[in-house]
């Protein structure tokens, strides 16, 4: 495009004009410069400014260079050959943190990595870090890349990478790979992952007729102990998407909750309230080998509950830190609460495999998936969009005396509209499954006289218009699945306290079932460590007090799977036997079947047999 002769000036303009098509060019390739907050200065990723920098950057190389700049690499942009180019970053780098995949669509999906520069001399901010990409439609990488592509990355993100993979085929599997544009011979481990149905596939055809499996996370913390559940998942489940409820790091300092030491799980010494904060935490985490092995093999579809952020948030505050001067004051970097979330934001993007859903609303996370005829998986935000007061505990007689007043939301107007018109349109496209994926527990839970405000007990008519909605438009298959708690709770989706529309024993008058799991190692609400005994005492009374809870288990840590048929749902919840080490020692302790068109659990309930919890009306083995 421009000889040894080029000017400076036409090199700008070259730049310039580039940067305005969005898609052309290895800066703007990588998605993580594209989220979010482009209009924030200070949070966001001014790309204009990073070209500017790059092409500075090029033009100091051609005035050292007294021949001229000769680099043919650079103007083709997207698709150029960077494998001799003094222009990118050639000292080595290290794929610090593995492979992950997310957010697939039928003929898409994201891919992740991260790309550190190698060795002790960091490149000048200046210097962009080339990476390539291929995906192929078998394990061992042979023939053609089905799509490829080069993307930069920088310290402006954190050395993450994320690409969109497209031009791939419906309901496939493929194997994915990064390498080093300067030195192909440094390369990723190998990802596997896949695409969904498209919206029109029937229902029968979704997945080869073969139940679509999702493993089902919520609540890892790293102090209190190894995340086996996502190993146990990756390694002795046939899953075919990862989904995580939120809660997937945690702020604390060491020692404030979970303390580690002994299994050399150690945080730093303060509460996040920063960018490099939250990208050291991520980072941390991202060591765990069961998530580093889970992120590899499956695609993941994840969204946000409180931690990601900070303890019990809502929109303008969280349990330690607000925007008044005190709640500036409490947070341990005098970051008040906007800036913190935004920069946990920020860093959520940059390091998971999800897609920013539209351009102007920085913190939407909350998307749906149609999966052929056979489903549609909504996953909501009812946490950090736009919620409305929670129990923040110097709050929580207020909370308590304002939790059913029909002004409070726990999405916010636009969400709660979107989210009810998701499940109408699902219905009238006449998919078989509507599956919600959201934080917090959905279902009325007395447990003895306590209600948690933080969960939808604190805002109970929200929770009626939803129910309303579905019992008045007569949507079935509704199937809610629900994280934070750390126990598990297993129930028939109905109208609080109404003992005569809905049966508890037949499970007749209901208009759905919840599914709310367990922590993969956040501690139990009835006690850490607590014992299957005792946790089963407990369990038993609070099923006794809530006609539609059915089953209730607290003492093991783990996950479910919900394997999704034309003509019924499977939840299998897995409990893992020991944190201590990295280990797959879990057995399944229930499991649940759905049929379609009956709204309930089937009956007997978990087959009138488990082997962990408190099952109404059925055997403990
Ligand atoms: C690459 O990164 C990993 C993970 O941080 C680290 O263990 C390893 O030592 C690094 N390799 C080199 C050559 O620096
Ligand atoms: C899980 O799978 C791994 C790898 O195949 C195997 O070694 C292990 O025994 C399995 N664990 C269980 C509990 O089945
Ligand atoms: C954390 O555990 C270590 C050893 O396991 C102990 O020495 C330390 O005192 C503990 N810290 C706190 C705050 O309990
Ligand atoms: C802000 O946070 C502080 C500290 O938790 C709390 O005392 C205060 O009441 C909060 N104010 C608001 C308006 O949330
Ligand atoms: C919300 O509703 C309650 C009771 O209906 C009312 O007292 C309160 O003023 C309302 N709050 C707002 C912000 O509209
Ligand atoms: C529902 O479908 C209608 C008609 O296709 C569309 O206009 C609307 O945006 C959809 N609603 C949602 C929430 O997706
Ligand atoms: C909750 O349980 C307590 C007993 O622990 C009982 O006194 C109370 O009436 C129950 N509340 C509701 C709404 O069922
Ligand atoms: C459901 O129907 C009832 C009775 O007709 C009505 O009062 C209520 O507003 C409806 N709710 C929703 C969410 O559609
Ligand atoms: C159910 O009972 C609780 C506790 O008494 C109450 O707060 C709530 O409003 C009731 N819910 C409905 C839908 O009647
Ligand atoms: C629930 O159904 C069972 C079985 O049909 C019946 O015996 C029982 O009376 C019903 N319970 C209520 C509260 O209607
Ligand atoms: C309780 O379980 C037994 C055995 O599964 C079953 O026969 C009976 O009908 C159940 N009773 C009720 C009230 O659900
Ligand atoms: C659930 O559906 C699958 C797939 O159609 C079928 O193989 C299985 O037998 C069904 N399970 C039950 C309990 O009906």
């Amino acid at each position: 495009m421009f000889s040894k002769r080029g000017s400076h000036i036409s090199l700008y303009v070259v730049l310039y004009g580039l940067t305005s098509c969005v898609s052309s060019n290895p800066v703007d390739r990588n998605l993580a410069y594209r989220s979010p907050f482009t209009d924030k200065p200070h949070l966001g990723y001014d790309t204009r400014y990073i070209h500017a920098r790059h092409a500075k950057r090029q033009l100091e190389l051609e005035i050292e260079d007294a021949g001229g700049f000769v680099d043919e690499h650079y103007p083709t942009w997207y698709g150029a050959d960077f494998s001799n180019s003094p222009f990118v970053y050639d000292g080595g780098i290290n794929f610090t943190h593995g492979v992950a995949s997310g957010d697939p669509f039928d003929t898409s999906v994201l891919l992740w990595t991260r790309a550190a520069p190698d060795g002790t001399q960091l490149p000048d901010q200046s210097v962009p870090v080339c990476v390539s990409y291929g995906i192929w439609d078998n394990p061992e990488l042979s023939g053609k890349p089905v799509n490829m592509g080069e993307a930069f990355t920088s310290y402006d993100v954190d050395f993450t990478l994320k690409v969109e993979a497209t031009g791939l085929e419906p309901d496939s599997k493929y194997w994915y790979q990064f390498a080093d544009c300067t030195n192909p011979k440094t390369i990723s481990v190998v990802g596997a992952t896949r695409t969904l149905a498209s919206p029109d596939t029937p229902a029968e055809k979704v997945n080869g007729g073969k139940p679509l499996t999702f493993a089902v996370f919520s609540c890892s913390n790293f102090p209190f102990g190894f995340f086996n559940a996502y190993t146990f998942a990756a390694l002795n489940t046939t899953s075919d998407i990862f989904v995580h409820l939120g809660d997937y790091i945690y702020e604390y300092a060491n020692d404030v909750y979970g303390n580690g030491t002994s299994i050399g799980r150690i945080l730093s010494d303060r509460e996040l309230a920063t960018i490099s904060d939250y990208r050291t935490r991520m980072a941390l985490y991202r060591t765990d080998t069961g998530l580093l092995t889970a992120h590899q093999n499956h695609p993941w579809i994840t969204v946000w509950d409180d931690h990601e952020v900070a303890d019990n948030t809502w929109k303008a505050g969280s349990a330690d830190s607000n925007d008044t001067s005190l709640g500036c004051q409490y947070s341990p970097s005098e970051t008040c609460f906007t800036d913190r979330k935004l920069n946990a934001v920020r860093v959520y993007h940059e390091w998971m495999p999800i897609r920013q859903v539209v351009a102007d609303d920085k913190l939407r996370i909350w998307r749906n998936f149609e999966i052929g005829q056979l489903m549609d998986l909504t996953m909501l935000d009812t946490r950090q969009y736009d919620r409305d007061l929670t129990d923040d505990y110097w709050n929580t007689d207020f909370v308590n005396t304002v939790s059913s007043f029909p002004n409070r939301s726990i999405m916010g107007f636009e969400q709660e509209n979107w989210f009810l018109g998701t499940l109408k349109n699902s219905s009238e496209r006449k998919a078989t499954w509507r599956v919600v994926g959201q934080q917090i527990v959905f279902s009325q839970l007395n447990e003895t006289g306590v209600f948690d405000l933080d969960a939808w007990d604190g805002y109970r008519a929200n929770r009626l218009r939803v129910l309303d909605f579905l019992y008045n438009n007569s949507i079935g298959n509704t199937v809610i699945l629900s994280g934070d708690s750390h126990a598990n709770w297993v129930s028939d989706l109905a109208i609080p306290n109404d003992t005569t529309t809905y049966n508890s024993s037949t499970g007749e008058g209901a208009i759905g079932v919840e599914f709310a799991g367990t922590a993969v190692s956040s501690p139990s609400p009835f006690g850490q460590f607590i014992a299957p005994g005792p946790a089963d005492d407990i369990s038993t009374e609070i099923v006794n007090l809530n006609p539609d809870l059915q089953w209730s288990e607290a003492s093991y840590r783990g996950f479910f799977t919900l394997e999704v048929a034309v003509s019924n749902v499977t939840a299998t919840f897995y409990a893992m036997r020991n944190l201590n080490t990295s280990n797959t020692d879990g057995f399944a302790s229930a499991k649940f079947i759905v049929h379609s068109g009956q709204n309930r659990l089937a009956r007997p309930v978990a087959g009138g047999s488990v082997l962990a919890g408190a099952l109404r009306n059925g055997t403990h083995a």
